[in-house]
């Protein structure tokens, strides 16, 4: 790993043994985008960038050559008004409301490691020879604004990431409108995009499109991620596949709202951005202070998605999520919601834990309905103590019951909402997020607490930490059940268009608070399922609940689609009772386990109901995956087969770094009669050496992987799965 500026060639070249980015000074003014892709040893001559005159082509102040122009120039990070008609990186004003967007060169530090992201979720270091940094500084002299860029490259993965720091150095107060963390001009065009829209209960759809000329968004303006996007999108080479081929993604690491725009121009170059939001965003930088863009990992790979995919899963693993869970297995958990809803009493909770245990089960949640006097989600929220009336001994009784069972116990909050039924809301009915004066929508018949407040964050984690203090709890399930609407604040400091983001800053430095106190405690994230599974989130939170829809053919699409950024060991799957309760449908225990399985496997449903048989089948899922689940979580994963490709089966396959042992799963979603043969193909075992599969057969990972192996002909109905172990041998 290493970055060079090259004085002769104006150039910077940030390089690891993977990939190489560059970026080239033009006019001693302007960045642009040399280069970014496989590995290149050395950059030669200076940019090349093919000047021209070209009609309608602008050109700036002080440079009399009509050849050169920001409208055509490939940039690093482009401004407003100045000449590029393209999408800008950044605006700001100053006190009149003048735009002043003249951000030059200026020059730049390298320096070894990375610097922390203050208040911000961050991927990091544990030392300087980890990763290096580029800063670049550009400056507005008029205004005295600089922008600091910041490159980090990584030693071992094939990553940049990217974020931008503003610094008034002026005399006056400037607004900044629009601050994308990061901004690229790709020479070419010839991309399919990927991105993954969704909607509760089938998140993180896979859509692949041609690439064409305009402009296409994706974004939240709904306070957090949401279910509707992810912060992620990603650039794909026509042939590329799930093996091969080239693949550049990107991931905004926040939780807040978010834009990703990628911008075909009319010279078939490709700008690709992502950042706050600028929809609600304005936010006011006094003199002398500061403001710091969330991160973006930007990530490229020849081996297709697949390889793409990797390169996130394991810099998310091992240089995003923190903490002493950060390489701890997983516990087999059960939640009680769709087992009884909000409908339970002690005795019932009591029973089901009995129950979980015998089955192997290692950790009891109690989900919603255990606090205040919620009985429906209509009420409560904002009061975080104990409903005597479920749970007359309390939590810490019901909590020694189950440990004394042998098992862990979570507990579920939802500690950013109120109720207009509680005591808090009674108390300060403007503790919500609201435009006073405006009537407030609301959502699941709740509000959004104003986390930009101290106070209100301070309230809640005080009622948190008594029951933390008092209760020993070895898990949080942490949700979010809305959107905000009506961004605003009572407190008159925070102007709106601050509440936002300092919303989500809020939320961040309450989560810090949280896992420094109780750094034992395994929190999980969810918010109606999978509406706020991003990376900020897992930078405090190892876990997510994937979705709400715990159906296995649907589950089967979402995990697919999670996949594609987000490591194993940070989703949620559970086994549910039939017929789902999402979408009503059967399928085989065997098959909803072996979907769970390929996550971190829970059971959600009513134990106390299952048969003896069935209990026998849960008990041996349980075991199985207790002796594999290292494996599953920590392993390598490749996906095998789409289901999106004509909804009839998927398969992937889980390998350990040694490439020693493999755990292959086919799930056929829609049987066919006198269904054609199928050969499948395995990957990431190691060609060298030779396996036995756990039916007998013995063959070889070439074999495997080149020739592949008859899907079982027998297997028929919809719904049904496969799980095929293979143990490396000695030939
Ligand atoms: C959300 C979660 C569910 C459950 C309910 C409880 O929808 O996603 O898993 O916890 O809230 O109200």
């Amino acid at each position: 790993m290493n970055i060079v500026y090259d004085q002769n060639t104006q150039t910077f070249h940030l390089s690891n043994k993977f990939v190489s980015y560059v970026i080239a000074v033009e006019e001693d003014k302007y960045l642009s985008h040399y280069y970014w892709g496989k590995k290149i040893k050395q950059v030669h001559s200076p940019s090349d960038y093919p000047r021209k005159d070209r009609a309608f082509a602008p050109n700036p102040d002080h440079i009399q050559d009509r050849h050169f122009s920001l409208a055509t120039l490939p940039q690093e990070y482009s401004g407003t008004d100045i000449g590029d008609f393209r999408v800008s990186s950044y605006t700001y004003t100053d006190i009149t409301g003048l735009r002043a967007n003249h951000l030059n060169y200026h020059g730049y530090s390298i320096f070894n490691g990375k610097k922390t992201l203050q208040g911000l979720p961050h991927t990091y270091v544990k030392s300087e020879q980890e990763a290096m940094t580029l800063e670049i500084q550009l400056i507005d002299s008029n205004h005295g604004m600089s922008a600091f860029l910041q490159y980090t490259i990584f030693e071992d993965h094939p990553v940049v990431t990217r974020s931008v720091r503003f610094q008034n150095n002026g005399e006056e107060a400037l607004s900044i409108k629009r601050a994308m963390s990061m901004s690229i001009d790709l020479p070419d065009s010839n991309y399919d995009f990927i991105q993954f829209p969704g909607a509760w209960g089938r998140e993180r759809e896979v859509l692949r499109s041609s690439l064409v000329r305009g402009i296409h968004t994706l974004d939240s303006k709904r306070g957090t991620t949401s279910h509707t996007y992810q912060p992620f999108l990603a650039l794909v080479r026509k042939d590329t596949d799930e093996f091969s081929g080239e693949a550049y993604g990107f991931h905004l690491i926040y939780s807040g709202e978010f834009l990703g725009n990628v911008e075909v121009d009319s010279f078939s170059q490709t700008r690709v951005q992502l950042g706050i939001n600028p929809e609600h965003f304005e936010w006011k930088l006094g003199a002398g202070e500061t403001f710091q863009t969330p991160e973006v990992v930007m990530s490229y790979s020849e081996e297709g998605l697949n390889g793409m995919s990797r390169s996130f899963h394991e810099l998310y693993q091992n240089k995003l999520i923190r903490g002493k869970h950060q390489y701890r297995e997983r516990p087999v958990l059960i939640n009680n919601w769709e087992g009884t809803y909000f409908n339970f009493t002690e005795e019932k909770i009591l029973n089901m834990a009995e129950i979980s245990a015998e089955l192997g089960i290692e950790l009891f949640v109690l989900d919603d309905g255990w606090f205040g006097k919620r009985d429906d989600d209509y009420s409560s929220l904002g009061d975080w103590t104990v409903y005597k009336n479920k749970l007359p001994n309390g939590l810490k009784a019901l909590s020694d019951a189950i440990h004394k069972k042998g098992m862990k116990f979570g507990l579920w909050f939802e500690p950013e909402m109120v109720s207009e039924d509680s005591d808090l809301y009674r108390s300060h009915p403007d503790w919500c997020i609201h435009t006073p004066g405006i009537p407030k929508s609301r959502g699941r018949s709740q509000l959004v607490l104003d986390f930009s407040r101290k106070e209100v964050r301070d309230n809640i984690l005080s009622q948190m930490k008594a029951i933390l203090d008092e209760v020993p709890i070895d898990y949080i399930k942490w949700d979010y059940n809305r959107n905000m609407t009506e961004l605003g604040s009572a407190a008159p400091e925070i102007m709106p268009g601050e509440v936002a983001h300092r919303y989500i800053l809020g939320l961040y430095e309450m989560l810090e608070d949280l896992v420094t106190t109780y750094p034992d405690i395994l929190f999980e994230s969810c918010s109606g399922g999978g509406g706020r599974y991003d990376p900020g989130m897992l930078y405090y939170m190892p876990q997510t609940w994937t979705s709400d829809n715990t159906d296995a053919a649907s589950r089967l699409e979402i995990q697919y689609g999670t996949s594609m950024m987000f490591p194993i060991s940070s989703m949620g799957s559970h086994v549910s009772d039939v017929p789902n309760h999402q979408v009503n449908r059967y399928s085989s225990l065997e098959m909803r386990g072996h979907v769970a399985m390929s996550g971190n496997l829970g059971y959600e449903l009513d134990v106390t109901k299952l048969t003896e048989p069935e209990k026998e089948a849960v008990r041996e899922q349980i075991s199985w995956y207790k002796s594999y689940r290292k494996l599953i979580q920590f392993g390598n994963f490749y996906r095998i087969l789409s289901p999106y490709d004509n909804k009839q089966h998927t398969a992937w396959i889980f390998v350990d770094q040694n490439k020693e042992t493999a755990i292959y799963f086919y799930y056929q979603i829609i049987d066919k009669a006198n269904k054609p043969s199928k050969i499948l193909k395995m990957t990431g075992l190691d060609s060298e050496k030779t396996y036995q599969l756990d039916d007998g057969r013995i063959l070889g990972g070439d074999e495997l992987m080149y020739r592949g192996i008859y899907l079982d002909p027998d297997l028929s109905g919809d719904y049904k799965s496969r799980c095929i172990v293979l143990h490396s041998i000695e030939s």
